[in-house]
């Protein structure tokens, strides 16, 4: 078969000559694109030595031959090894920055992966929502050994042996796919044409010309429901406060600022919708006046401000309730000495009347920004039907998963 070896720039990249002259000795035709960083680790005379073919990094290097097109076409099988956390993260998002990223995203061949980095790389939210969208479509992530890194440091991130990638490279060329945890695999289409409004991030609240009240939300929960959604099929429209984050083509997005002006756009977007999903953490109160000047400090020693409470979003949805339309809210809450955080959230879920109520205990290091998360999924009694820890994505999938169970007759 005809292997097209993409090889980036870790210091891994050395034992890949192993697996390189492993392809060879079993007769396949083998191709090595590596991108420009990984010729700084192993130089371009090996891999043409050892693969007896040219291996250029970049994008331009041959255009007559339209290369950055024909490699991937032309593959039976691209395996990318060693795979930095940079490359899976082009891979995930279907970047095409070198002619490896171009082939890749210009082949229909299976496409293995065998990702080598340091253990805090490979354990960070955002690689493990990257290995899970690929995942969920269809490339074989292989785990990362765990042992000795480049440095001292050990654990999670080793480039697995030669012997272990051509054997999974073998496996999936022949239609043997490794049972990984496809988050989204048993989930696919379940969605299909659902009209899903997400609202996200945390609105700002402006004081005067300069200055706002504003909260801690990401909108990374948000926006990993928004990708889950749209991965499943869904019509997915998200309503983002001030979140700077990028999301997928095809999925419709209004950006506001303040709560007024959230709970306009999810008005609008939500007369057709079947779910909305308030992940939002929109401000309870606003300034009853904004200075159109900066405020300048008047001697006092102290300012007050006034605060008006805004429109409650969720409750106005749960009022005004449409048939077929489920309402999913969120509560960030924290225990104090009367109540346990759940005990709040349970209450709140009562409260609201909401299909269901995602709660997150949120404090150091927990719920907000780019960090693993941890819910407990409540309906409009306080009753628990569901948990779920892990990356936002996964988290994301678990909540799609309780909307489409209360959705099924
Ligand atoms: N929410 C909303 N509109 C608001 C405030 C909150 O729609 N003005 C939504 C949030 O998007 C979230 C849910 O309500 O889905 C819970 O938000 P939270 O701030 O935890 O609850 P509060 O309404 O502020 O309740 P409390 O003040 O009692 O904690």
């Amino acid at each position: 078969m005809r292997v097209l070896l993409g090889v980036t720039g870790g210091v891994a990249a050395y034992k890949v000559a192993i697996v390189l002259r492993r392809l060879k000795e079993d007769g396949h035709v083998v191709r090595v694109v590596p991108t420009p960083a990984a010729l700084e680790f192993v130089g371009r005379a090996t891999w043409e030595a050892l693969s007896g073919l040219p291996a250029t990094a970049h994008t331009f290097d041959n255009v007559p031959a339209v290369e950055h097109v024909r490699l991937g076409q032309q593959a039976d099988l691209v395996l990318v090894a060693p795979c930095t956390a940079d490359f899976l993260a082009q891979l995930a998002h279907g970047e095409a920055r070198d002619l490896l990223g171009n082939a890749v995203l210009a082949t229909r061949a299976p496409v293995v992966v065998a990702p080598a980095m340091h253990t805090e790389m490979w354990e960070k939210a955002s690689t493990q929502d990257n290995v899970a969208t690929l995942r969920a479509r269809r490339f074989t992530v292989l785990d990362p050994a765990v042992g000795r890194l480049t440095g001292p440091d050990s654990g999670p991130g080793r480039l697995p042996e030669p012997e272990e990638i051509v054997a999974a490279a073998y496996a999936v060329a022949a239609g043997e796919v490794p049972d990984y945890p496809r988050l989204s695999e048993r989930a696919w289409g379940d969605l299909d044409g659902l009209r899903v409004v997400i609202s996200a991030g945390g609105t700002r609240e402006p004081i005067d010309a300069v200055r706002f009240l504003g909260n801690r939300s990401s909108g990374l929960q948000g926006f990993a429901l928004a990708e889950a959604a749209h991965e499943r099929g869904a019509h997915v429209t998200v309503v983002a406060a001030n979140v700077a984050l990028p999301l997928s083509e095809g999925i419709a997005r209004v950006d506001v600022t303040t709560a007024a002006e959230l709970a306009e756009a999810v008005r609008d977007a939500s007369s057709t919708a079947d779910l909305v999903v308030m992940a939002a953490a929109v401000a309870d109160f606003r300034p009853r006046e904004v200075s159109a000047t900066k405020v300048k400090k008047d001697g006092s020693g102290a300012w007050t401000l006034e605060l008006v409470e805004t429109e409650d979003v969720l409750a106005s949805l749960v009022r005004e309730a449409v048939p077929g339309r489920t309402v999913v809210g969120f509560a960030a809450e924290t225990g104090d000495d009367a109540s346990s955080a759940l005990d709040h959230a349970r209450a709140k879920a009562r409260r609201k009347g909401a299909d269901l109520l995602v709660f997150n205990q949120v404090g150091e290091n927990r719920g907000f920004g780019d960090v693993p998360n941890e819910v407990t999924l409540l309906d409009a009694s306080g009753a628990e039907v569901g948990h779920a820890a892990g990356t936002k994505l996964h988290v994301a999938h678990a909540v799609l998963d309780a909307v489409a169970a209360l959705r099924t007759p």
